[in-house]
């Protein structure tokens, strides 16, 4: 890699607080843990694994929906733009853009799993040599200082996978209002899996294989692994049942009998059925996705959606 292109993956201060996540979380009533602590390098290769599980449509959808649409999308994002990506995984769906793109001019992922990233950029660094690539380790939700590169007309973000319906509503709302800011009056592309029929929800979080249930229990994998805790994985249950009033999966992992688990200098205790909530996954129409986007400063300005109705990827401008 040309050391000029790019720096080592930029960890930003607020990177990390695992342990103290973990700790907050498990001591808290009822038991709470932030869905960002999955991800390790562990949990980002399970998360790849999800992505090619015949009942995980959301991946190969809106894949199929950038390819569709690339030269359009390229057209309103404008030639020598830096693209931001927020939560940017395996950088594979950033490549159609980059494909499409009229000459960009860099591209900036920014993720909390750097191991993962780290590995990940390395191969993006070959593949396109002309782009200026600036990693960030960091964590979205607090405040990154991101100005402009250099020599790039403007900036577009990038934040697929509807990594967004891991947040409420209103933090979606106030989560989208930052990085309108830090886009410096820039676009955003963003993915939103589409409210559908319960079954197909709850299939794609419940896959035959057992691979979401693992990266579900890859938080205490990892705690095990990072933190000299002992928790007994065949002791818990992934449980991942869609709420349809609240319009959102969510997902647990439940304590099949009372027990305790060191975690630091003490003990966790679970009482038997106990259930840890680890993630929600809030599903969208089209017209509630644009309502709090325009709350979050934006102008929606264009939005593909498949035949079928599974997935959208929206277009947002700054107003
Ligand atoms: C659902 S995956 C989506 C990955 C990829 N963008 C895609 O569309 O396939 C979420 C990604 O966001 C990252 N992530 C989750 N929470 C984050 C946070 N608070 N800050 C930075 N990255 C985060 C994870 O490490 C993971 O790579």
């Amino acid at each position: 890699m040309d050391a000029r292109r790019m720096e080592a993956v930029a960890p930003c201060a607020q990177a990390g607080g695992f342990a103290r996540g973990l700790e907050e979380g498990l001591r808290r009533t009822p038991k709470e843990l932030s869905c960002k602590y999955f991800y390790d390098a562990e949990g980002s290769a399970l998360f790849d694994a999800i992505c090619v599980l015949p009942e995980y449509y959301q991946t190969r959808t809106e894949v199929a929906l950038l390819r569709r649409h690339a030269a359009e999308i390229a057209s309103l994002i404008g030639p020598g733009a830096e693209m931001v990506e927020f939560g940017a995984g395996a950088l594979r769906k950033i490549r159609i853009l980059l494909d499409a793109l009229d000459s960009p001019h860099g591209y900036s992922p920014i993720d909390i799993s750097g191991d993962y990233l780290r590995s990940v950029v390395q191969q993006l660094a070959v593949d396109y040599p002309a782009l200026a690539l600036r990693p960030v380790e960091g964590d979205f939700t607090l405040p990154i200082n991101f100005a402009m590169m250099p020599g790039a007309t403007r900036q577009a973000g990038f934040f697929p996978g509807s990594t967004i319906g891991n947040f409420s509503p209103d933090a979606a709302m106030a989560l989208l209002r930052r990085m309108r800011e830090m886009l410096n009056g820039g676009g955003l592309l963003v993915g939103v899996d589409l409210v559908k029929d319960p079954a197909i929800l709850h299939a794609a979080y419940n896959d035959a294989a057992g691979v979401t249930a693992a990266f579900n229990k890859n938080l205490l994998a990892r705690a095990n692994r990072e933190l000299d805790a002992d928790f007994d994985l065949d002791a818990f249950a992934h449980y991942a049942p869609y709420n349809p009033r609240a319009q959102r999966i969510e997902m647990y992992l439940v304590s099949l009998k009372r027990q305790s688990a060191r975690l630091g200098d003490g003990r966790i205790e679970f009482a038997a059925g106990e259930a840890v909530h680890t993630e929600d996954s809030h599903k969208y129409s089209i017209e509630s996705f644009r309502e709090i986007a325009v709350r979050a400063g934006f102008a929606p300005r264009a939005v593909w959606c498949d035949d079928n109705r599974l997935f959208a990827i929206h277009w947002l401008e700054s107003r």
